[in-house]
């Protein structure tokens, strides 16, 4: 007798059930010896696209260029806090996963929804600010704690650079840059951002909104798991926050009283 049951999930982008992973219908055997890379599995199962090689090289450098970005910034801090404190490389991975979200490499699925807002109803730059202002605040792929016009992201210039010598049409990349000439001259740290720049872009090859976080949250993965390793390697002793780093401004000591 056969049973029929109503299927628990349902997926439309892979299927594992022959000897090897197809992705959106391909097997990843076959993907590899005709050539196809990393960019190209992410295309098929991010947006069921099997993507160009050129949009397949820009995505490679996106990913090049936001691996990782040093000890201090707020995800490898939390990931290498975990190792020191001894924690698993899944767990420490997960600790600074968790600090990507709208300030720090998570504006990229914002920036894009907005740069593209704002350019499938041809708004002016002033009128995209005013906007943003009045309706959500900080505009999200626009401005850099260190970097400023006077200590330029070389990583958004290499980008930008790269993307401008393609023969393709770029109208968000054009609309965040117009922004930034607008915001940087208010205060020169608000510069387009990695963030906002890798989110223009992936908009003008057509990958939809909401996969664009994945983009910094898999990249910076690989710089979160070389902090956990590096860490591991030295043996490192758990770190405790020195007193003199911390501004105490609680009430000083004073006596209780007695209780009523
Ligand atoms: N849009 C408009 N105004 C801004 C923006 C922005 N994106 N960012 C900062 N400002 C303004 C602030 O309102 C503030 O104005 P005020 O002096 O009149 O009060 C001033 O600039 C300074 O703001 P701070 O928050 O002190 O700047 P900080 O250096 O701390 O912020 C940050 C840096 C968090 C990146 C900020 O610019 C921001 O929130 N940007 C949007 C989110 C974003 O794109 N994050 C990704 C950064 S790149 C990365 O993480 C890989
Ligand atoms: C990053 O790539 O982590 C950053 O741009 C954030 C920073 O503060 O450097």
């Amino acid at each position: 007798n056969e049973v029929m049951v109503t299927p628990l999930i349902r997926t439309t982008i892979s299927d594992d059930r022959g000897d090897e992973p197809c992705y959106d219908g391909y097997p990843a055997s076959e993907l590899i010896n005709k050539g196809y890379e990393i960019p190209h599995v992410v295309g098929l199962l991010w947006d069921k696209r099997l993507i160009s090689k050129q949009e397949a090289e820009i995505i490679k450098r996106i990913m090049m260029l936001s691996a990782d970005h040093g000890p201090c910034v707020s995800g490898a801090l939390g990931t290498i806090i975990a190792a020191c404190a001894g924690i698993g490389m899944s767990q420490s991975v997960a600790a600074g996963l968790i600090m990507i979200g709208p300030r720090f490499g998570g504006a990229v699925t914002d920036a894009g929804r907005f740069f593209k807002y704002a350019v499938d109803n041809k708004m002016t730059v002033d009128e995209f600010l005013t906007y943003m202002k009045k309706n959500h605040g900080p505009v999200p792929g626009i401005g850099h704690r260190v970097k400023s016009l006077r200590n330029p992201d070389k990583r958004v210039k290499e980008l930008v650079g790269y993307v401008k010598s393609l023969p393709i049409k770029t109208p968000c990349l054009d609309f965040a840059l117009q922004v930034e000439q607008v915001t940087a001259a208010k205060k020169d740290n608000l510069i387009l951002n990695v963030d906002g720049t890798m989110a223009a872009v992936l908009v003008d090859i057509g990958f939809p909104v909401d996969s664009l976080n994945g983009f910094f949250i898999l990249s910076r993965t690989i710089g979160l798991i070389g902090h956990w390793v590096d860490q591991k390697r030295q043996d490192s002793r758990l770190i405790r926050l020195f007193d003199y780093l911390v501004n105490y401004a609680a009430p000083k000591r004073r006596e209780v009283p007695p209780l009523k």
